[in-house]
């Protein structure tokens, strides 16, 4: 028993392998008996069994029956129970016997874990087969190593500080403050090293503020989050070992060395503490080092951690930066936002917003963007007309502008002024409350040249260029008619000058000249109808009936009046065709040159008088009773002309202006419609009265 076996296994499994044999382990308990038992013991016996429980208990051996014969001293048979070499008994005899010496009920233990039992016995036995023998129960018992008594051979206690008994052995532990040496026995002053990731916190050497009374090697790492900076500041009572050499104080055999990422390692020793030390570092490590020479009392420090700072981030120009801090760190976030009237721009990108961050790194995530000017863009344009800056320029936030017409030739509708500002919201915002829409209107009835003498047409001028700009020239399948210039597409004409028998000219067969003085002019270049709208109550059958003689083309392009073209005014609804005011007709009808009458390639005037209507008719009837087909006189028509006669408006004029001057602005009074004969004494030209159409005009206007 107790000893272990190894045998070697040739098998597939492994190539050799221990195994202990079954049983050979020592046991935790068992049972231990006579040979023979429970009969009588044989004689000249000579038997010994060896127990033993596991390394670390003691056997308790405990005998359930001993009868064995009695002697005195145990003399002739005896089981001897013996621990090595020491003897724990010599038992014989049975209970309740009187000689011998009986166990009892007492169990044995032993010093350790093993036994030795030796049974003897002799030959000679008066009570034969009577005495039975033994038998007895063992088990492993646990020792308390710890309160054993100090070993005397001056090796010091089991443990040096703490023994904590468990089942078999025992276990060695320090105090607080001391840490367990190699030996798993004695405990050493702890250098509480490892990592220290507290925001703050406390270190000091080993045993400080006294010395260690052996060697340490020590280390402390500080760690803390990135982003912050360790500062140690170390207390007053500082004392480590240096040695006076030649070069002066030397950290030779004892030091605290003070590691920061990227810088020369520090080696501290002295009596002198170095107070603060601010490291810019998240990471610090310190070493200390003492040999078992010497008196270090050490040192102690508070150590704490500020966040990592960044640059101050300077200003933005027409911005603002929040907030405003004394100092920035890191995770603090700033802002900028730009004045009102600019936008923030960062690489020539906008930006909705802006923030940044100042980072672990101590530079900030962004840098810091601009503030541009905002601008509206392009004013909306304005046809005829264009846009002046007040103020500002480049549409910036601020700028002022102002719509203008092209003058003298358009004006602006309503005649007020009216600005626009460019606001935050990069919009042109009107200063009047009534926002309107600037629009250009055409100057009516005012040439830049105005004709100082009027003349005749038959006996008439030449006009000059400009002086008549609202004349038109059309041209129906070869014919020649008049026309005037009413509005951008608008031309006002006579109803008989596109009807025929009762059939109207189509669009096509039209040519429109304007801005004419010579109809030889190179520049000549018609324009072209898209509708012709001849009044209604046009009906002229057989060239008899010039009632509602008016009618209107319009244009496919609008025009853009210069000094050429310009549009007479429509009559004001309340005018008044006074007798005797002149009026200017004009046209490139028949004229009478060293008295023979052709068409005029000219643009010829002359000023007429407005005749009173009795006098025109008095002369139209005189001159029915001498012809057949004398049209009649309406109130839808009127008459200029002078009774002596020699200027008149003829063929080739119809359609043309009769035009009246009312504060210095022309009037579409009448259009040139017929008469009898040209210019003859006792006849007057007749006109379709323009104010009797004012309806009718503008709704066809209105409607096309
Ligand atoms: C360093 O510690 C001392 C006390 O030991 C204290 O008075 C001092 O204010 C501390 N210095 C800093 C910068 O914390
Ligand atoms: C409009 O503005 C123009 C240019 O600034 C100025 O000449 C004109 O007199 C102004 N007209 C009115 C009605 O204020
Ligand atoms: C002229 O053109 C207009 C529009 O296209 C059309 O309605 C009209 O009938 C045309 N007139 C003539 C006479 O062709
Ligand atoms: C006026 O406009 C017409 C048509 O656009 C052009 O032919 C003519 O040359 C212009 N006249 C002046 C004086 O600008
Ligand atoms: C023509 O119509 C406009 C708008 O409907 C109106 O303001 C104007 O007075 C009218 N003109 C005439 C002469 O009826």
């Amino acid at each position: 028993m107790g000893w272990t076996s190894c045998i070697i296994w040739f098998l597939y499994v492994s190539v050799s392998e221990c195994w202990r044999l079954p049983g050979s382990e020592p046991l935790m308990h068992g049972e231990v008996k006579s040979p023979e038992y429970p009969r009588p013991y044989p004689p000249n016996l000579q038997q010994q069994w060896d127990l033993s429980v596991p390394e670390g208990y003691q056997l308790r051996l405990t005998f359930t029956h001993l009868d064995i014969e009695a002697s005195a001293g145990c003399h002739y048979d005896a089981l001897t129970v013996l621990y090595d070499e020491k003897v724990l008994g010599k038992f014989c005899g049975h209970e309740n016997s009187a000689d011998g010496h009986h166990p009892g009920n007492q169990p044995i233990l032993s010093p350790g874990n093993r036994l030795t039992l030796i049974l003897q016995t002799d030959d000679s036995n008066p009570e034969r087969h009577q005495n039975v023998g033994f038998l007895a129960q063992y088990q492993a018992k646990d020792i308390d190593e710890c309160s054993a008594p100090e070993p005397e051979d001056g090796s010091g206690p089991l443990c040096s500080q703490i023994c904590l008994n468990t089942l078999g052995s025992y276990l060695c532990s320090c105090h607080h403050g001391f840490e367990l040496r190699s030996d798993q026995r004695s405990c050493v002053l702890s250098c509480r090293g490892g990592i220290f990731d507290e925001p703050e916190g406390y270190l000091s050497s080993p045993g400080y503020p006294n010395a260690p009374t052996h060697a340490v090697s020590c280390q402390y790492i500080i760690s803390v989050e990135s982003g912050f900076t360790v500062s140690l500041n170390f207390t007053d009572n500082f004392n480590i070992e240096s040695v006076d050499t030649q070069q002066g104080p030397n950290c030779l055999h004892h030091w605290l060395q003070v590691t920061i990422p990227d810088r020369e390692p520090m080696k501290l020793c002295g009596g002198k503490s170095p107070g603060l030390i601010v490291t810019n570092s998240n990471t610090v490590t310190l070493d200390y080092h003492t040999d078992n020479d010497g008196m270090s009392n050490g040192w102690s420090l508070d150590y704490s951690t500020h966040r990592v700072k960044c640059p101050y981030p300077g200003n933005v120009a027409k911005g603002r930066v929040t907030p405003v801090l004394a100092e920035y760190l890191y995770r603090d976030y700033i802002f900028v936002r730009c004045d009102q009237g600019y936008k923030l721009m960062m690489d020539g990108q906008e930006m909705e917003s802006f923030s940044t961050m100042c980072q672990s790194n101590g530079q900030w995530h962004l840098p810091l963007p601009e503030c541009h000017i905002i601008d509206c863009g392009e004013p909306k344009p304005l046809l005829n007309g264009g846009v002046t800056f007040l103020s500002g320029f480049q549409n910036q936030y601020r700028s002022v502008v102002q719509y203008h017409c092209n003058e003298p030739f358009y004006s602006l509708l309503g005649g007020v002024n009216v600005s626009f500002t460019c606001e935050a919201d990069r919009r042109w915002r009107s200063n009047s409350d009534i926002v309107v829409s600037p629009t250009c209107i055409p100057v009516c009835g005012q040439p830049t040249k105005l004709i100082r003498a009027y003349q005749r047409v038959i006996g008439g001028s030449k006009a000059p260029d400009n002086t008549i700009p609202w004349q038109t020239l059309l041209s129906i399948d070869g014919q020649r008619g008049g026309g005037m210039v009413i509005a951008d597409r608008w031309i006002m004409t006579a109803a008989h000058v596109l009807k025929h028998n009762g059939i109207s000219a189509s669009n096509e067969s039209v040519r429109i000249y304007m801005g004419l003085t010579d109809v030889k002019a190179p520049s000549l270049s018609p324009v072209s109808a898209a509708s012709i709208h001849i009044h209604p109550g046009y009906n002229n059958l057989h060239g008899l009936d010039y009632n509602n003689d008016i009618a209107l083309i319009k244009l496919q392009d609008p025009i853009t009046f210069n000094s050429s073209i310009m549009p007479i005014c429509l009559p004001a609804e309340d005018a008044t065709y006074v007798t005797g005011m002149m009026g200017l007709v004009s046209g490139f009808g028949i004229t009478e040159i060293d008295n023979r009458r052709i068409l005029s390639n000219q643009l010829n005037y002359v000023q007429l008088p407005v005749v009173e209507q009795g006098p025109c008719s008095d002369s139209i009837t005189l001159a029915k009773k001498t012809r057949d087909s004398v049209p009649s006189l309406t109130n839808n028509m009127f008459c200029a002309g002078v009774p002596e006669g020699g200027k008149d408006s003829c063929q080739g004029d119809s359609g043309g202006p009769f035009a009246l001057r009312d504060d210095g602005r022309f009037w579409a009074a009448g259009i040139v419609s017929w008469g009898v004969d040209c210019g003859h004494r006792g006849t007057y030209g007749v006109y379709t009265k323009v104010t009797n159409y004012l309806d009718w005009i503008n709704k066809t206007m209105q409607e096309n």
